[in-house]
């Protein structure tokens, strides 16, 4: 795992070369190597074990991000530019830049655990789809948005996929940095965009990962940022669940950062939680990775998975990674070939530190921060234990 100095590290390292490209007029480029390097300063205070290196580490980020904001300020149009074809209409983005629209390859049974969140989207996502007819039958509404929050490397992503190849629905994934403009007017015409490519879809899910990116409480944020909020509420709300097949989903690490009128109903109305694995989880993903793998008889399951508890899925894939590539440097070196055994677990197990302890700790800060502790309860009741 990085630790808090080598991310400061590399911060620096992006935050120069930012620098250079700035100077010499690459200002895009430069504005996303600036966030970068802001991003990862923060990650970097949050593990920094001295109070000193935690608070320049904040304030250097925040710094960076003010810088990249500025950038965005003094941006030439993009007509004006050499080289970009202007279609009179100078501020949009083509669809390429703002989101993909795939057929996903991951369904429910990629997915290790996690059995109350496939029932819970196979009611608020599936079924609404699949049984439109009883649905409407017995009056009830659905399609509201799903925010699905929880440490990283669990599966937010993933389930996303999963839902929209369960139902046969197109996925509509936004790459939420490219969709905020500052052109007045821009970053609407982009969301409006996302939501109409989704409603010439048979059948469609859209997803906003990261949404803490963009949808940051307004009273934070700068005005463009706070158009794209109103955006999103106005497009949400215009999603008529009688004649839309179109489902919103989001993902973030940080739902309490999230503006609240987003949160309410019509809106991503129901918040689900997707925690780090269980023992039962850990099995099976330990079982889904090692399916793909030579894997000698000594390997045993249930301890690999008893002994990772607090280890998040990302986690447990990179284990067995790491695993294999012990044997797998053996070979090249010129040793035999041999299958993966315990012992390769072991040793993989002891170098990686489990990574969501941390996301816990900065959690409950954050959220005694925003006093939102009954909306969060479920998080804060795992800090306690
Ligand atoms: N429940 C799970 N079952 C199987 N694999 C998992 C599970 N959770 C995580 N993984 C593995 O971890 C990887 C990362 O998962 P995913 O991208 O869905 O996490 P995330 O919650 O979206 O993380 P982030 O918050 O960092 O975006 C997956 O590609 C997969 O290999
Ligand atoms: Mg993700």
């Amino acid at each position: 795992m990085a630790t808090s100095g080598s991310m400061a590290a590399e911060a620096r390292g992006y935050a120069k070369v930012a620098k250079e490209l700035e100077d010499s007029g690459e200002l895009e480029q430069a504005r996303a190597l600036y966030l970068k390097a802001a991003k990862l300063y923060n990650e970097a205070s949050k593990t920094a074990t001295e109070t000193t290196d935690r608070n320049t580490q904040r304030d250097l980020a925040e710094h960076l991000l003010l810088r990249a904001q500025s950038i965005r300020h003094t941006e030439v149009p993009p007509s004006k530019k050499e080289g970009r074809k202007g279609n009179g209409d100078e501020s949009s983005l083509s669809k390429e830049d703002l989101f993909l629209k795939q057929v996903p390859d991951v369904g429910f049974a990629d997915i290790g655990g996690l059995e109350n969140v496939k029932e819970e989207i196979r009611k608020s996502i599936i079924y609404p789809f699949t049984h439109k007819e009883l649905y409407k039958l017995y009056g009830q509404k659905a399609g509201e948005g799903i925010l699905l929050y929880g440490p990283p490397g669990c599966g937010k992503t993933m389930m996303a996929k999963a839902a929209a190849k369960e139902c046969g629905a197109d996925f509509i994934s936004v790459k939420t940095s490219s969709i905020v403009s500052k052109w007045v007017g821009a970053s609407e015409k982009n969301i409006k965009q996302v939501f109409d490519t989704a409603r010439d879809s048979e059948r469609a899910i859209i997803f906003f990962d990261e949404i803490d990116s963009i949808a940051v409480r307004r009273s934070e944020s700068e005005e463009y940022a706070k158009r794209v909020v109103n955006e999103l509420l106005a497009q949400m709300d215009g999603v008529d669940t009688s004649h839309d097949n179109l489902l919103v989903l989001a993902a973030t690490n940080e739902p309490w950062a999230i503006d609240p009128a987003l949160r309410r109903p019509g809106r991503f109305s129901k918040l689900v939680f997707i925690p780090e694995p269980d023992l039962e989880a850990r099995i099976a993903i330990f079982g889904i990775q090692l399916k793909k793998r030579p894997i000698a008889d000594d390997v045993n399951v249930k301890e690999l998975a008893r002994i990772t508890g607090s280890y998040s899925g990302a986690d447990i894939a990179a284990i067995c990674k790491e695993a294999a590539d012990i044997p797998l440097g053996e070979a090249l070196r010129g040793g035999e070939v041999r299958k993966i055994k315990m012992q390769d677990f072991l040793q993989a197990i002891k170098q990686r530190k489990p990574s969501i302890l941390s996301w816990y700790i900065s959690a409950k800060d954050q959220i005694m921060h925003t006093g939102e502790t009954a909306a969060f309860e479920d998080i804060l009741d795992k800090v306690e234990d």
